[in-house]
């Protein structure tokens, strides 16, 4: 495959950025997307030219650092992976690519495609842990918990917090992320420590790093890499409600949940 590449260069946070065009020739449809920008960036190096700057690090759709919108949406065109589970086959010969970086105020640009997620670090440290000792797999298995919510709270437990549903939301909103956080520690009794505190806190401090609200797009959920659902951000409302209303009226979260 020859392609073309329209790839965002920014020296620095502050520095202007812009699109720099690259061709490339004789790409394997077998080739992952980062091996890609590898070739690319060996051509850049043996020319003597800074090589793009990206974050990549499992490269089997893990730790959620591949961070990249490609021709206009997070991780690319297909459904459900990260940019390092692409191929290159998901695209035409000839085809010209455009790679940028997330684009969210909280995400401030390092360089090139890198972005600082650090915000969302601060966030889990508002919240998303747990402070009893869970044990090992012996003590897990002495908990009765039913297969269908542990396994809602797997389903939580996948968001990588690559970053993806903020950098697509119209409103750069950190719910769904922050909504997964919450559920996979709600569903389950080793969460129930924290649960009057993490929501409020976990939300305060979304809303301190400058992340927007939710307006009910559900784009979040739909480019989310490991598809996550909505659902969770209702538990995350419903969460945050308790929380609010706990230092007042314990008992609510009592009543709706045996309800
Ligand atoms: S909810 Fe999905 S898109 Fe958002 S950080 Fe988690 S894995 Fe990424
Ligand atoms: S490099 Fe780890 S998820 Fe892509």
């Amino acid at each position: 495959m020859n392609i073309r590449l329209k790839v965002w260069r920014q020296a620095n946070t502050t520095a202007k950025g812009g699109f720099k065009k690259y061709d490339l020739e004789e790409i394997s449809p077998d080739m992952s997307f980062l091996e890609m920008m590898d070739v690319l960036n060996d051509k850049l190096e043996m020319s003597g030219e800074d090589p793009v700057h990206f974050d990549h690090d499992c490269r089997e759709g893990i730790c959620g650092t591949c961070s990249m919108f490609i021709n206009g949406r997070p991780h690319g065109p297909q459904r459900g992976i990260t940019t390092c589970q692409l191929h290159m086959r998901s695209f035409k010969d000839g085809e010209t690519i455009t790679i940028e970086p997330w684009r969210a105020k909280p995400f401030p640009v390092i360089k090139d495609l890198v972005v600082d997620r650090s915000a969302f670090d601060r966030i889990v440290q508002a919240g998303g842990y747990v402070s009893v000792s869970t044990g090992g797999v012996p003590d897990a298995n002495e908990i009765p918990i039913s297969m269908s919510t542990a396994n809602e709270a797997m389903d939580a437990a996948a968001c990588i917090g690559c970053g993806a549903c903020v950098a697509t939301c119209k409103n750069a909103s950190a719910m769904l992320f922050v909504a997964a956080k919450v559920s996979q520690l709600a569903l389950l009794p080793q969460g129930e420590v924290e649960a009057k505190i993490r929501a409020e806190n976990m939300v305060a401090q979304m809303d301190k790093e400058g992340f927007g609200n939710c307006t009910n797009t559900e784009a979040c959920s739909a480019e989310c890499p490991k598809e996550i659902s909505v659902l969770h951000i209702a538990r995350l409302n419903r969460e945050y409600y308790f929380a609010k209303q706990s230092s007042e009226n314990i008992s609510v979260r009592e009543e709706v949940h045996e309800g």
